[in-house]
């Protein structure tokens, strides 16, 4: 069931970008891309339970929980845990609370639509453990959630997070920016022109524009000092950098993908920003590496777990 149809049946708002994301734009609707970012995902949820040290009976949260990735992986390692999955997304709240009742796990869930920064509807010291991921990077004020993180945990309960570190995209994409020439036939040149004209719709690329942008003005070391700086004890960070072969997808799918919520397609930029020459010239640099699977990208997750103090 696509985002729409999914709004339909529920009754939901229309503007629901993360539901339409998730469950949509991040795969440009398109099972190969779909299937090919699965075990990749799910290899990262299995390493935040790790850091989690899930025991039985625990009160769990999954903050931010989309489709529920992180909440469904605790509730399968331990068969009597419970889990409160939030969102501020309430397409992926109803989404998520429908997956429970089909699973026949919803005796053990509970489902808040609520900002990670306000989670009033959650008692203090109540929560055994915090599981977030891909969440923070999005918030302005990560400090605020931290806060409440630390207010809903139980003395010596534990916090686990594994978040994207979008700096370094940045970081390149404003050493695109340098190698442009405008004008130039170069095929070098122009790949950077065309490259950098596409992902500036996703990332600053002026060091000022990633000094002032909540997603780009940190990196895994600032996030460390974040845990510390809140009171967390005990902090940890496992750093993964995996620079890799995107997966080979349909040159469809890559155009009507997005890197997250909120934010045109691919195809959408071309259409656009691109003159028809452009949009064709563009095809021609990237359609063969895109579908061959021979375009290269590197994913930066930062996991960090930590103690509330006990
Ligand atoms: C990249 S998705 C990750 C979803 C899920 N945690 C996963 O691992 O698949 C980001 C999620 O954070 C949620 N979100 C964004 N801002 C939020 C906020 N301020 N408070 C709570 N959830 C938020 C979105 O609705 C979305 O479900």
């Amino acid at each position: 069931m696509n985002a729409q149809s999914l709004s339909a049946v529920a009754g939901l708002p229309g503007d629901d970008t993360w539901l339409e994301w998730l469950l949509s734009t991040r795969h440009g609707s398109d099972a190969t891309y779909a299937a090919a970012l699965a075990p990749v995902i799910a290899d990262i949820r299995d390493r935040l339970l790790d850091h989690a040290n899930i025991q039985p009976g625990q009160a769990i949260a999954d903050i931010g929980c989309g489709d529920g990735l992180a909440g469904f992986g605790a509730l399968e390692r331990q068969a009597t845990t419970s889990v409160t999955f939030v969102d501020i997304s309430p397409g992926l709240i109803a989404h998520t609370r429908d997956l429970a009742q089909r699973c026949g796990l919803d005796e053990r869930c509970r489902f808040i639509v609520a900002s990670a920064v306000a989670l009033a509807a959650i008692p203090d010291a109540s929560i055994d453990v915090v599981l977030v991921r891909a969440m923070l990077a999005y918030l302005e004020d990560k400090k605020a959630a931290l806060g409440e993180f630390r207010r809903i945990l139980r003395p010596g309960a534990r916090i686990s997070i594994v978040d994207p570190i979008f700096q370094d995209n940045a970081f390149a994409l404003a050493g695109l920016a340098s190698q442009r020439r405008p004008g130039s036939s170069d095929v070098g040149a122009r790949y950077a022109e065309l490259l950098h004209r596409c992902r500036s719709a996703y990332f600053p690329d002026s060091l000022d524009g990633i000094r002032s942008s909540s997603l780009t003005n940190y990196n895994e070391r600032d996030l460390v000092r974040l845990f510390q700086v809140s009171g967390f004890v005990n902090v940890h960070l496992r750093l993964h950098i995996d620079s890799v072969p995107a997966p080979a997808i349909p040159w469809g799918a890559f155009l009507a993908s997005s890197p997250r919520a909120g934010v045109p397609t691919i195809g959408d930029i071309l259409d656009e920003q691109f003159t028809a020459a452009e949009r064709g010239e563009f095809e021609t640099m990237l359609r063969a590496k895109i579908e061959s699977g021979s375009m290269l990208e590197q994913n930066v997750n930062a996991y960090v777990f930590a103690d509330n103090p006990g």
